[in-house]
């Protein structure tokens, strides 16, 4: 496509339903390189769902996914192979292997993509482990490390790739203060890197502390974006009104 879009993420006109229930009613956004967009909104209004799409595990009923002007919506397992080498997800909930240890989770995506000696895959998960301040944790099955080591090998596995997107869906849900101020110094350092990203969360804290701007998704649109500045500026807007719990 020889347009020039105004983000590396662009979505034009989406919609979804499911059953009879219209989730997404034509929504809008776009997120610029290396910036980081915060994407709010009520339980089930369909952030997950539109995070999903964004690498092609759901596809829209209508309406385009632009990255880097390409429309992934109508593209195929094979084609979306190399828009997940550059877009990763880190799920809602870590979704990591429970029957592998921590190395075997982060050996996966490698293994899956590249042609790796066993030598360089150890180096590259002991580099990761450390950056993400999990030394010692190889060998350790998910089902026994707390939810805040969970979700930083989760983010950790999904940053082996290197990709220039990373979508974060609710990455600091459930965490103590300690490991919040991890994940957020994590997502800080990838975005000093230049890595484009979406933060879906219920945590306003983190918002402000990563984001740049700020989009609602409400009534299955998602309305202006607005800078953390402007936000605050506006107590009585619609925003301030669902982050103060006065509307849903
Ligand atoms: N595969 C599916 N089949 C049927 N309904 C689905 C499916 N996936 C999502 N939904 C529905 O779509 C709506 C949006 O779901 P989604 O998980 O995206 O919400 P969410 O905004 O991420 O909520 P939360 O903040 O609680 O995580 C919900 O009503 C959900 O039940
Ligand atoms: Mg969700």
């Amino acid at each position: 496509m020889s347009e020039k879009r105004s983000g590396v993420i662009e979505v034009v006109n989406f919609h979804k339903s499911f059953g009879g229930k219209k989730v997404h009613q034509g929504v809008n956004f776009y997120v610029r390189k290396g910036e980081c967009l915060g994407l709010i909104g009520g339980s089930g209004t369909g952030k997950s769902v539109l995070l999903r799409s964004l690498v092609g595990l759901e596809k829209p009923d209508s309406g385009s996914i632009l990255i880097d002007g390409e429309d992934i919506a109508p593209m195929n397992e094979n084609e979306l192979i190399n828009i997940r080498k550059k877009v990763a997800y880190a799920f809602q909930g870590g979704a990591l292997f429970d029957s592998m240890t921590v190395y075997e989770n982060l050996a996966y995506p490698l293994r899956e993509h590249f042609h790796y000696s066993e030598k360089e895959i150890a180096l590259k998960i002991r580099e990761q482990l450390a950056e993400f301040g999990l030394p010692e944790s190889e060998h350790l099955y998910p089902g026994n490390l707390s939810g805040g080591m969970q979700k930083r090998v989760g983010l950790a596995r999904a940053m082996m790739m290197h990709p220039e997107v990373v979508l974060y869906d609710e990455p600091t849900a459930g965490l103590d203060p300690y490991n919040t101020k991890r994940i957020q110094e994590s997502i800080l350092s990838l975005k000093a890197k230049g890595v484009t990203s979406i933060l879906v969360t219920h945590d306003m804290p983190t918002v402000y502390a990563v984001c740049d701007k700020v989009a609602l998704l409400q009534n299955g649109r998602i309305g202006e974006q607005y800078t953390i500045d402007k936000l605050k500026s506006e107590p009585e807007g619609p925003m301030s009104l669902f982050i103060n719990g006065e509307s849903a």
